[in-house]
């Protein structure tokens, strides 16, 4: 076969020829009219997003409300990750485990390569070489995503680290482990015809081939399936490296805690997705004397450190945060993040001056244009901001970044947060009585499903530390290595688990708990335990402490809330037991023993 001459490729900035080659092989597949290597620069962002503005994708900001800042809504179908449309395509069907679609890698490849011919018509495909991490990293996670959309250009930008920097990497030693992700929106467009401002197809689909770490994607723009650093490399595909080599990639906060004693703690928290982590991330401490500052609010990969301690870096470069909900009470520096512009938003509402606003935001707007584009006042029937909207803003504008952010050796974490959002059964916080324990806590932890993926909004699921959509293989497998991570650490050294729930509800309705700021309380119990200051009361779950047990000073929840957020109710745990069952089902054969173990300690402890 003679090889075509496109523009883009026998002048690439690379020589990587693995790349190269890929480059071209997609580029006479999906046939764009032509190929630009993004470079990351600020001329970039500008023509790009002049692009995009002209295209009607992008709402250019009131320049001194939001300064370089800019508005998108999404086709209306578009708006969170598709769950059901998301593969593990894994060599054997076990491989993918019994939480995750499959299909054989090579039926999958053959019907979206068929997808991909000529998807890129009448478009441009980007090349944007990214990495995972810092740069600097002794051992760099590259990546290069192909995309037929300048809003994942933009995106990118934001979100990692991305254009001219990565490429001597990609010539470095490290430069032929590079994930390929292939993304197109696949819509492609015929000569004259009329672009739509959010490009996008009913046919989706977000596979990953975990043992050649490949990531194909197709139809959909929204950032989950899209910007392909992020869940498909930094979750599904890192999981099934960090599982090859012995260390763990998760879908965890890293939040920097500084004591009255100027002590500084590091803490990693599993919540699923719209469950409080980029809140928590930020965390205002509401307790006197206490700090907080930023490492990460998305994803932790961990590895043991020389001295034995386990280390999180946070690969990204970003904050892609839930929209509605937050503001000055729930999250300032998120809001002062924001504030300093370069930011995109999603699926937001816009006021008539030019900015944003979504529900629970400060203010009182009288008019909006919703994110479907209608006229919004306070009496419409419909939210202005999709449930599920979202910011994209640099973690570097973040005025509480801890300064260590971007260390490549991450930080060393002496805490391990999981938790869920249940309005029953789940103590305020439970600590765990060791590894294994915890694991378990990890293992079958639950959440009512929220707007951050399609369907079944309130329903209570299992969420094992609530990776259950973002896990690259068999979660049998996964609790295993969870089990083995722990046996092979010198178990002082190992981080305590601890599991939270910041949404249990009084009989009206209500949070028993007010969560945000005050959650550093939970977290001072915590770290206290740690130092074997604080005390616990031991329960059937674990070791939870009373009202008085914790530091209350100031805080104006009644102390009979409070009271019924910590409470243990044997019943109700009774219940649980056979929902946690029927979920050990599910995961099947590969459950460890330890978890069946236990399993049947809890029982025996409750009763059964
Ligand atoms: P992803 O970014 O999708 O992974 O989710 P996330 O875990 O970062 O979720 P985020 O921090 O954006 O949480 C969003 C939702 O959780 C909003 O509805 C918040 O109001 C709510 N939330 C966060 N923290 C608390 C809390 O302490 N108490 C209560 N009641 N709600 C909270
Ligand atoms: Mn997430
Ligand atoms: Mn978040």
């Amino acid at each position: 076969m003679t090889a075509m001459t496109v523009p883009g490729i026998d002048d690439a900035p690379v020589q990587n020829a693995r790349l190269l080659s890929w480059v071209r092989e997609v580029a006479e597949l999906t046939t764009p009219d032509n190929v630009v290597w993004c470079d990351g620069s600020d001329a970039e962002w500008d023509r790009m997003t002049s692009r995009l503005v002209e295209a009607g994708t992008f709402v250019k900001l009131n320049e001194e409300k939001k300064p370089n800042s800019f508005y998108a809504a999404s086709d209306p179908d578009d708006v969170a990750r598709v769950e059901e449309r998301t593969f593990i395509c894994s060599v054997d069907e076990a491989g993918a485990g019994p939480t995750n679609n499959w299909m054989d890698p090579a039926e999958m490849k053959s019907i979206m390569t068929e997808l991909y011919r000529g998807c890129m018509r009448g478009r441009t495909m980007y090349v944007i070489p990214f990495c995972m991490g810092p740069l600097d990293a002794e051992q760099p996670f590259l990546g290069v995503e192909i995309t037929d959309s300048e809003y994942v250009v933009c995106s990118m930008k934001i979100m990692t680290r991305m254009g001219a920097p990565v490429l001597p990497l990609l010539d470095g030693p490290a430069g032929d482990r590079f994930v390929p992700a292939l993304h197109s929106v696949g819509a492609p467009l015929e000569p004259g015809q009329q672009d739509v401002a959010w490009p996008c197809s009913d046919t989706k689909y977000i596979t990953h081939f975990p043992e050649t770490r490949e990531i194909w994607s197709y139809g959909s723009g929204y950032g989950g399936n899209a910007l392909l650093g992020k869940k498909c490399y930094a979750l599904r595909i890192a999981s099934a490296m960090a599982h090859d080599e012995g260390w763990l990639a998760e879908h965890m906060l890293i939040l920097k805690l500084i004591s009255p004693a100027d002590e500084a703690y590091y803490v990693a928290a599993a919540f699923p997705s719209a469950c409080g982590k980029t809140n928590l991330a930020m965390l205002q401490p509401t307790i006197p004397g206490w700090r907080a500052e930023t490492v990460g609010d998305d994803i932790a990969w961990m590895r043991f450190g020389e001295d034995g301690r386990l280390y999180a870096v946070n690969p990204e470069f970003g904050f892609f945060g839930v929209a509605p909900g937050t503001n000055w009470k729930t999250n300032p520096n998120a809001m002062r993040t924001i504030e300093q512009g370069n930011s995109l938003f999603t699926n937001v509402a816009l006021t008539d001056d030019g900015d944003v606003w979504w529900e629970g935001l400060e203010g009182d707007p009288q008019h909006l244009t919703s994110w479907t584009g209608q006229d919004w006042t306070p009496d419409s029937d419909f939210p202005a901001a999709h449930p599920n909207s979202r910011y994209t803003t640099p973690i570097s504008q973040c005025p509480v970044v801890a300064p260590e952010w971007e260390d490549p050796q991450g930080v060393p974490i002496s805490a391990i947060l999981f938790g869920g959002r249940r309005k029953t059964t789940v103590p305020l916080v439970t600590e765990a009585r060791d590894w294994q324990h915890g694991t378990f806590m990890g293992a079958t932890m639950s959440s009512e499903k929220t707007a951050a993926a399609k369907g079944g909004l309130g329903q209570v699921r299992r969420d094992p530390m609530a990776m259950l959509p973002f896990l690259g293989y068999n979660v049998g497998d996964y609790f295993q290595h969870w089990v083995n991570v722990g046996k092979g650490a010198d178990a002082d050294k190992l981080p305590k688990i601890f599991y939270v729930n910041w949404f249990r509800r009084g009989e009206d309705g209500r949070f028993l708990w007010p969560g945000f700021g005050e959650n550093s309380r939970v977290l001072k119990w915590c770290i206290e335990r740690m130092e074997g200051t604080a005390s616990a009361t031991e329960t059937a779950i674990g070791y939870v402490p009373t009202a008085e047990q914790m530091d209350l000073t100031e805080l104006d929840t009644p102390i009979a809330d409070v009271e019924a957020a910590l409470a243990v109710d044997v019943e109700e745990w009774k219940a649980e037991i056979p929902l946690i069952e029927e979920w050990f089902e599910v995961v099947g054969d590969r459950l460890p023993t330890a978890m069946r173990d236990e399993l049947e300690g809890l029982k025996l402890r409750l009763g059964l």
